[in-house]
């Protein structure tokens, strides 16, 4: 073994871009291992020194290794690094070695290695939405049929301050702001399987130490790519990342490669559909687990009308699921949009902010009532009331006007009891008030005591 210079390997424009080293080369692992070159292997994994991460591979930049035994070996450490599952050593025994180490890198290897996975076939799916999508909000929508939530995007400086707690109050699990009383984050069991958490980030270490605080909770991390905002743009995040393919590759890889969770991302389309498929193809390269498409430019609005049809050549260009996003507002829309783009599955927002029920395969429930289950699942997560009355003030918004008096009374609203009274729901408000304990570990017992109007999915 010996240091050796870089060398490029013809295997297409993208790949050549995994030889590109990171802007944090002492903190993110990037690897060659794989190449054959010769008969040889180059290896070009980086070591990771100060990332918190638990163990450290001793390979330096630029090592290579002349045996394909030494490679298989290099595989195994790489995994058991990346999951923290037992070594299996391949000295001793090569042909086990290179069986296991075929093994370790397939699909199934990787399930095997402790990797999760998550369906994104034929899904309907809440987008994710700025305070709008809390806890209450994705339980309301899984409620009325959506198979996968995607919660507000959350900035990753935001979370690295966090710490995990559980409300046993409320039987939740809150990430909340060190030393103060501020939840970032609110998730509960109910939802593990198909709550995503979405991040806003421009870096790939900080994604990565933000990501690992919330990863046992959440079904999947989802990078956001897409948001035109300029807090967003000016701090190199969302749309901005649109034009630094090199960071989009450093920032899902180093998150596929240290995470067992599904990595995915959203974003735009870009000037072209030439250019938003080249994207699409460098993001499927970095492994992530589906991709979602926001059928408008950066520099559309929300009334442009979304373009299905350049949707459609980013699926033809894939293989990982694509979810299509843009201009879902009735149930059959769902249907009508996965077959003009041939998508996987298809993601809403604005038509499930103005009616959740658009996720129930029976009929849209009028959106009185789906407010008021709104306001009873924002009482019963205790919901920051800034999020809740943003969310009513949307809503009504669309079928009103907050110049009206249900309008005027939100906006005057200051707690959630307000909110209750105004709605009629000042019973509700008291009973969980006063039976927290109960509820707590018993939330079955006390939907099902509700009747089913109550019951979860
Ligand atoms: C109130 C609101 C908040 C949003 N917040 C986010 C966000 O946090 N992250 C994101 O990627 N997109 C966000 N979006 C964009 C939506 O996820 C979605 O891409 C866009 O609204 C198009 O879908 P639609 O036509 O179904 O509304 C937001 C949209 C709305 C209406």
């Amino acid at each position: 073994m010996g240091p050796r210079s870089r060398r490029s390997y013809d295997h297409g424009p993208v790949a050549e871009e995994t030889t590109e080293m990171s802007s944090n080369d002492n903190t993110t692992l990037r690897t060659n291992s794989l190449l054959p070159y010769l008969g040889f292997y180059e290896i070009y994994p980086l070591q990771t020194y100060g990332t918190g991460l638990d163990s450290k591979p001793t390979l330096k930049r630029g090592d290579i290794t002349t045996s394909p035994w030494c490679t298989v070996y290099l595989v195994l450490e790489y995994r058991r690094w990346c999951f923290g599952y037992r070594k299996i050593r391949s000295e001793s025994d090569p042909l086990t070695a290179l069986h296991a180490g075929l093994f370790a890198i397939s699909p199934q290897g990787s399930e095997f290695y402790g990797a999760k996975k998550m369906d994104y076939e034929n899904k309907l799916v809440l987008a994710p939405m700025v305070r709008v999508g809390t806890l209450p909000f994705r339980l309301l929508s899984a409620q009325y049929g959506a198979d996968i939530t995607y919660g507000e995007e959350i900035i990753d400086h935001k979370l690295v301050k966090c710490e995990r707690q559980i409300n046993e109050s409320i039987g939740s699990t809150d990430f909340v702001e060190k030393g103060t009383k501020n939840v970032v984050f609110r998730t509960c069991h109910e939802e593990r399987n198909r709550v995503v958490f979405q991040m806003g980030t421009s870096d790939a270490v900080r994604a990565l130490s933000a990501a690992q605080i919330v990863c046992k909770d959440i079904a999947a991390v989802d990078i956001n790519m897409g948001c035109p905002k300029s807090f967003s743009m000016s701090g190199g995040m969302g749309a901005a990342l649109l034009a630094k393919p090199l960071l989009i590759h450093d920032i899902l890889t180093t998150l596929k490669r240290n995470l067992s969770t599904p990595i995915t991302c959203k974003i735009r389309l870009l000037k072209s559909t030439q250019d938003t498929v080249e994207l699409a193809r460098r993001i499927e390269k970095t492994g992530v687990s589906a991709i979602a498409v926001h059928g408008r430019r950066v520099a559309d609005r929300p009334r442009d009308p979304a373009k299905w049809s350049e949707i459609a050549d980013v699926v033809a260009a894939l293989s990982i699921p694509v979810i299509a996003n843009g201009d879902v507002f009735e149930y059959e829309d769902f249907q009508r949009f996965k077959v003009a783009t041939g998508a996987s599955s298809v993601m809403v927002a604005r038509g499930a902010l103005w009616n959740a029920s658009i996720f129930s395969s029976k009929c849209k429930l009028p959106w009185e009532d789906v407010k008021r289950e709104y306001v009873r699942k924002s009482i019963l997560w205790d919901n920051d009331i800034r999020s809740t009355k943003h969310t009513l003030k949307e809503m009504i918004t669309h079928y009103s006007s907050l110049e009206l008096p249900e309008g005027k009374a939100v906006t005057r609203s200051e707690t959630s009891a307000d909110l209750a009274k105004l709605y009629g729901e000042e019973k509700y408000y008291q009973f969980v008030n006063e039976n927290r304990s109960l509820l707590n570990g018993n939330r079955q017992i006390y939907y099902a005591s509700m009747g089913d109007h109550y019951i979860q999915n």
